[in-house]
């Protein structure tokens, strides 16, 4: 990111090469990421709008409903409460359960999509989906997904899980800024949508110099690109996913995992109640007092400068693979 603004302020202006040469290293690294075409992917700047274009696509008609899990990060309910004039927005509880029995249970004849955090934002579930994906697809209900906390703590492969649509921010598991993020979309599913959210840059140039002919837009999802890209965000999201790439995805699963576990069986042995299923377990543990207050316990591993979160009185630990199990032990003797 240094570099790109380096080069900038020396230049003034970087130029097409330059610039092409930064999205198509980030948009080969996403694809690399989770095992897919660069060409089924759009850049974002979070994980809110990626969701948003999935959802202006929909060929919903008026009176369809979106099914939303009820116990979702806000991200997802914003977006589809507010942009979807006509449209029923409907919550159904995930939590512990089987996707596909509860999918069973509550798709009507007007639900045309479903959205879902992969790994819960706060008890870490995550939750198994790809019999939910095909049930949904066979139905041509589109399914959402919100990878956020999962892309970056787990190996994933879309094509492998079924995923047609998974809506990603950089800035948490990718370590990469804020204000980045992207937006896969499978063939199957970008033909079946409507191709809105298309701005010049959805187009294949093949130069600036000349506005006379209009380029078609492109016939996938990058056709969902607006205009004028954040290219120091990209270039520093590009840079964090290779640094993933260097230690191996799967050994960085296979440490979150290492380290997890431990967070796990001490927060069993202080007697506290785990929140999180074992057996649905990423990278997310959280874990809360029987008794007291978990604001206390919290304030005495943020004094010694460790960083954890506090939700809803349980605390939440996200180690990644540069955590060490030293580190692990040390919080747990703090707690
Ligand atoms: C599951 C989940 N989705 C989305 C977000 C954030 O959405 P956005 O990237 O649009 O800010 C968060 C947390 O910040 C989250 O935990």
């Amino acid at each position: 990111m240094k570099n790109v603004l380096n080069d900038f302020a020396r230049h003034g202006s970087l130029g097409d090469e330059y610039i092409n040469e930064i999205l198509g290293k980030g948009r080969q690294m996403i694809a690399k990421l989770i095992k897919n075409d660069p060409k089924n992917i759009t850049f974002t700047s979070n994980t809110s709008q990626g969701i948003l274009i999935a959802l202006l696509n929909i060929p919903f008609k008026e009176g369809d409903e979106v099914l939303v899990m009820e116990e979702c990060f806000p991200a997802a309910k914003y977006v589809a409460e507010y942009n979807l004039p006509g449209i029923n927005t409907r919550y159904v509880k995930l939590k512990m359960k089987d996707p596909v029995e509860v999918a069973k249970k509550e798709i009507k004849d007007k639900t045309k999509a479903v959205i879902l955090d992969y790994v819960q934002y706060f008890t870490g579930e995550r939750l198994p989906i790809k019999e939910l994906s095909r049930f949904l697809r066979e139905r041509d209900i589109f399914l959402i997904i919100d990878g956020i906390q999962a892309l970056g703590s787990i190996y994933l492969d879309v094509k492998k899980e079924d995923i047609d649509i998974l809506a990603c921010g950089g800035s948490k598991w990718l370590n990469g800024p804020q204000g980045t993020g992207f937006l896969y979309v499978s063939p199957w599913a970008f033909g079946k949508m409507k191709k809105v959210h298309t701005g010049w840059l959805g187009a294949p140039w093949k130069n600036f110099q000349n506005f006379t002919n209009l380029p078609q837009p492109f016939n996938d999802a990058r056709r969902f690109e607006t205009g004028t890209r954040n290219i120091v965000g990209i270039s520093g999201l590009t840079e964090s996913i290779e640094i993933l790439f260097e230690y191996g995805i799967k050994n960085v699963e296979e440490k979150i995992q290492k380290l997890n576990t431990l967070i796990f069986r001490g927060l069993m042995d202080k007697g506290y109640e785990i929140l999180t299923p074992k057996n649905r377990m990423a990278g997310i543990v959280t874990g809360r007092p029987k008794r007291g207050l978990a604001e206390k316990v919290y304030k005495k591993i943020t004094d010694k400068n460790i960083v954890i979160s506090l939700r809803n009185n349980a605390l939440r630990f996200s180690p990644h693979f540069y955590n060490s199990v030293d580190e692990i032990e040390k919080v747990i003797e703090i707690i």
